[in-house]
C-alpha cells in the first residue's frame, strides 16, 4: 500500500519521503522499524520501557495461542491459529498448558485459548495443572488482557465443552476482556473452529498497523501445508489381515487388523493412532430412511443423494442433546419438552443412555421433514481413532490394530458399533479403509533406551504395548519393561499371549502381570494386581520408571490412577497431599503418560 496524505495523517511530503526511506529497507528492516516505533510510542505514552532493546518485546503485535489437548484436536487448532496470526503479522506465542505457568499470561495483550474436555468433564491431563492453577486463589489478574476461548468436545456427553467453558467464565472473572464470545465445538470440529480463528483475527485486525511483508505470509502458509493424507484426504489403505484375538467360548469379539500402508509415505510412531473413516451400515440407514418416509434418491448439496450422504457424511446413530432439540421442537412432543428442561437434567441423562436417533424417530414421529431438513439436523459423522499396535520400525509399510467391535442391545434394538461393525462385517481382507495417522505427542517412549518402563494396559488398552515392545526390541534397547494385561478370560481373552510370552521368555519383557477379572469368585482387575507389587512398583518408579496407561477411560484409569496414588503413599511415606505432588512431579516430567478412552 502507498503511503499518501489521504490514508494517513502525514501531509503528503511527509508521506513520500516515508515511503522513500520504507523503500530502501527489506522486510527485515521494517519488522525492526515497527518493533522500534512501538516501543518510542509505549515510551512516549507514559508507559515503562521495556529496557530490553529488541524489537519483539517493544512490539504491540503479540499473541498468545495456549492449548490443551489430550489426543492433538486442539493442539492441531492451536497451531492453525497461530499460523494464521502470523501471516497477518502478529508475533505469536504458541504454548501448551502443559508448559505454561502463572508467568506464562503475565502482561499478555491477547489471549486464545483452545481446550478440549475429558473424561466427566474435566481436562485434558497436560491441562490439569494449569487449570488448577486458575481455576484457584494464586490465579493472575488478567487486566489488560483481550481473550477468546475455543472449546472442543463432544456433544453426546453431558458436560458439553465443560473446560472451555470455566476457562471462558474464569478468565472474564480474572479480568479479562473478551474479544468474542466462546465458541464450543462438536466432534466434526475443523470447520467451525476455523471459522472462529478467522473471525477473532478479524476482530484483531485494527490492532496492525500495517499488513504483514508478503513474503512472511507466503512461508507460513507454505509450513502451514497439509500432510499428504489427513481426516479430510485420507489413504485407502488395504486390509491384508484381519484375525480374531479371541479364542472360542469368549463373550468378546476383539479383532488384529493388519494394513498396509505401501506408497503412502505415511509415517507413525509407537503411541500414535489410526483415524479410520467409517461408513454406516446400509440396513440402518434404510431403515431410518423407511422410518422417516423419505425418498433415498432426494437430492442434497454437492451432488449428493439423501442415502450416500446417510451412508458416508452423517451420523446416524449417537445421540445428542442438540439433535434431542431440534427433535423436540419439530415433533412438539411434551415428553421431548420436559426431558430437556432443566429440572429433568439427571432423568434426561438416564434416559439417553442406550438410545440412538431411530429410537427417537420411532418413538415421535414427525411427518413432512425433508431429506436436506433431515441431514442439517445430524453432525458429520466423525473418524473414531485406534491406537497402533505395531512399530513401524518392524512392521515397515503396514499398520497394525487391536479393534474390540461394539455390539450390545438395549431399548429392544440390537445394536453395533459404526466403525467397529464396518471394520468386522462390511470389509474383507484385499478391500481399502481410509484411514489417516493421528499423531499422539501425549504418549511416547521415553528417548531413553535405559529407563524402565511400566505398562497398564487392559483390554485394546494393551495394543500401543505391543508397538512399544516391538520398538524397543528394534532398538536393542537396554531398559526393563514390565506389563499389566488385563480381560475377562485366560482360556480365551489373553490377547497376543504368545507375542508377550516369547518376549517374557527372551528377557526383552522383563515382569507380566495379568489379572483375569472372572476366572474366580472375586473379580481381579490391574490395579489389584499393582497393589500386589506395591513395593517393587514403587522401587522402579525410584528407579526412573516411565508409566503408561491405555485403555477404558471411565473405570479402569481412575482404578489405576488412585492405585498408583496408594503404592505412592504407602510405600513413599507420603500423605494425601505428597503423593500427589509425586504424581504430578512424573507428569510434569512426562513418567505418567496416559492415553484413554
Ligand atoms: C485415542 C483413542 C484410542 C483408541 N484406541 C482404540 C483401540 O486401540 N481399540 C479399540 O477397539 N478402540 C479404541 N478406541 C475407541 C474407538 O475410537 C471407538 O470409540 C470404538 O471402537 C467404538 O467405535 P464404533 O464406531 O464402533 O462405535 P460407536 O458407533 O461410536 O458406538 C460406541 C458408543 O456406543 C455406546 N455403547 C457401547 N456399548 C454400550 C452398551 N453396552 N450399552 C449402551 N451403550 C453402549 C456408547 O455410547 C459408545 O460411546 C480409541 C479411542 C481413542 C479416543
Ligand atoms: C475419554 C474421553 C472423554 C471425553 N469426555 C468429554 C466430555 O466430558 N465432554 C466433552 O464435551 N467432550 C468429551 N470428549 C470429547 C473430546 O473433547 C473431543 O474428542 C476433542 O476433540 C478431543 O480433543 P483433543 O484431542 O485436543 O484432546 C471426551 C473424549 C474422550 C476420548
Amino acid at each position: 500500500m502507498t503511503l499518501t496524505d489521504t490514508n494517513s495523517p502525514l501531509n503528503a511530503d511527509q508521506a513520500r519521503r516515508v515511503q522513500q526511506a520504507l523503500a530502501d529497507l527489506n522486510d527485515a528492516q521494517r519488522q525492526w522499524l515497527s518493533g522500534y516505533l512501538a516501543g518510542l510510542g509505549a515510551q512516549s505514552a507514559g508507559e515503562s520501557p521495556t529496557g530490553d532493546s529488541s524489537p519483539a518485546k517493544a512490539a504491540t503485535t503479540a499473541l498468545t495461542v495456549l492449548y490443551g489437548s489430550q489426543t492433538g484436536n486442539a493442539e492441531g487448532v492451536a497451531e492453525l491459529a497461530a499460523e494464521r496470526a502470523r501471516a497477518k503479522g502478529f508475533e505469536v506465542t504458541l504454548t501448551s498448558m502443559a508448559d505454561a505457568g502463572k508467568k506464562t499470561l503475565k502482561a499478555v495483550e491477547r489471549l486464545l485459548v483452545v481446550v478440549s474436555t475429558q473424561g466427566d468433564g474435566d481436562p485434558p491431563d497436560p491441562a490439569l495443572e494449569f487449570h488448577e492453577l486458575m481455576m484457584g486463589r494464586k490465579a493472575p489478574k488478567l487486566t489488560g488482557t483481550r481473550f477468546a476461548v475455543l472449546g472442543l468436545g463432544d456433544a453426546s456427553y453431558e458436560h458439553f465443552c465443560q473446560t472451555g467453558k470455566e476457562f471462558d467464565a474464569r478468565l472474564a472473572e480474572l479480568g479479562g476482556e473478551r474479544l468474542r464470545e466462546r465458541a464450543d465445538c462438536d466432534v466434526d470440529y475443523e470447520e467451525r473452529a476455523e471459522a472462529w480463528i478467522d473471525e477473532v483475527l478479524e476482530s484483531l485486525a485494527g490492532d496492525l498497523a500495517t499488513p504483514p511483508p508478503a513474503e512472511a505470509a507466503e512461508t507460513d502458509a507454505a509450513q502451514g501445508a497439509q500432510p499428504s493424507y489427513s481426516k479430510k484426504h485420507p489413504f485407502m489403505a488395504e486390509v491384508l489381515t484381519r484375525q480374531p484375538l479371541n479364542g472360542r467360548g469368549s463373550d468378546k469379539q476383539t479383532l488384529h487388523l493388519e494394513l498396509s500402508l505401501e506408497d503412502s509415505g505415511l509415517e507413525y510412531l509407537p503411541g500414535d493412532a489410526v483415524g479410520v473413516v467409517p461408513q454406516n451400515d446400509p440396513a440402518h440407514v434404510d431403515e431410518l430412511i423407511a422410518m422417516l418416509k423419505l425418498d433415498a434418491e432426494s437430492p442434497l448439496d454437492e451432488g449428493r443423494v439423501l442415502r450416500d450422504a446417510l451412508l458416508a457424511d452423517f451420523e446416524v446413530t449417537t445421540l445428542t442433546r442438540p439433535f434431542l432439540k431440534q427433535w423436540a421442537e419439530w415433533s412438539q412432543a411434551p415428553e421431548l419438552q420436559r426431558l430437556l428442561g432443566e429440572e429433568a437434567r439427571d432423568e434426561l441423562r438416564d434416559w439417553l443412555h442406550g438410545r440412538q436417533i431411530i429410537d427417537v424417530i420411532e418413538q415421535f414421529p414427525v411427518d413432512g421433514i425433508d431429506a436436506a431438513q433431515f441431514s442439517a439436523a445430524l453432525r458429520k459423522l466423525p473418524p473414531r481413532l485406534y491406537s497402533i499396535a505395531s512399530s513401524q520400525a518392524a512392521a515397515a509399510d503396514e499398520v497394525h490394530l487391536t479393534v474390540a467391535v461394539v455390539r450390545y442391545e438395549t431399548h429392544g434394538r440390537a445394536r453395533n458399533g459404526v466403525t467397529t461393525s464396518y471394520l468386522a462385517d462390511r470389509i474383507e481382507p484385499g478391500d481399502r479403509v481410509p484411514i489417516y495417522i493421528d499423531r499422539n505427542k501425549q504418549f511416547k517412549l521415553p528417548d531413553d533406551d535405559e529407563a524402565p518402563l511400566i505398562m497398564i494396559g487392559p483390554g485394546t488398552g494393551v495394543a500401543p504395548f505391543r508397538a512399544f515392545l516391538q520398538e524397543r526390541e528394534e532398538r536393542g534397547a537396554g531398559g526393563d519393561n514390565w506389563l499389566f494385561f488385563g480381560d475377562r478370560h485366560f482360556r480365551s481373552d489373553f490377547l497376543y499371549q504368545a507375542e508377550w510370552l516369547k518376549w517374557r521368555q527372551q528377557g526383552l519383557l522383563t515382569r507380566l502381570d495379568v489379572a483375569f477379572s472372572r476366572d474366580q469368585a472375586d473379580k481381579v482387575y490391574v490395579q489389584d494386581r499393582m497393589r500386589e507389587q506395591a513395593e517393587r512398583l514403587y522401587a522402579w518408579l525410584e528407579a526412573g520408571a516411565y508409566v503408561y496407561v491405555c485403555g477404558d477411560a471411565e473405570f479402569m484409569a481412575p482404578d489405576v490412577h488412585q492405585a498408583l496414588r496408594d503404592i505412592i503413599r504407602e510405600q513413599g511415606g507420603h500423605g494425601e497431599a505428597g503423593a500427589d505432588d509425586y504424581l504430578r512431579q512424573l507428569q510434569q516430567e512426562k513418567r505418567y503418560q496416559r492415553d484413554i478412552y
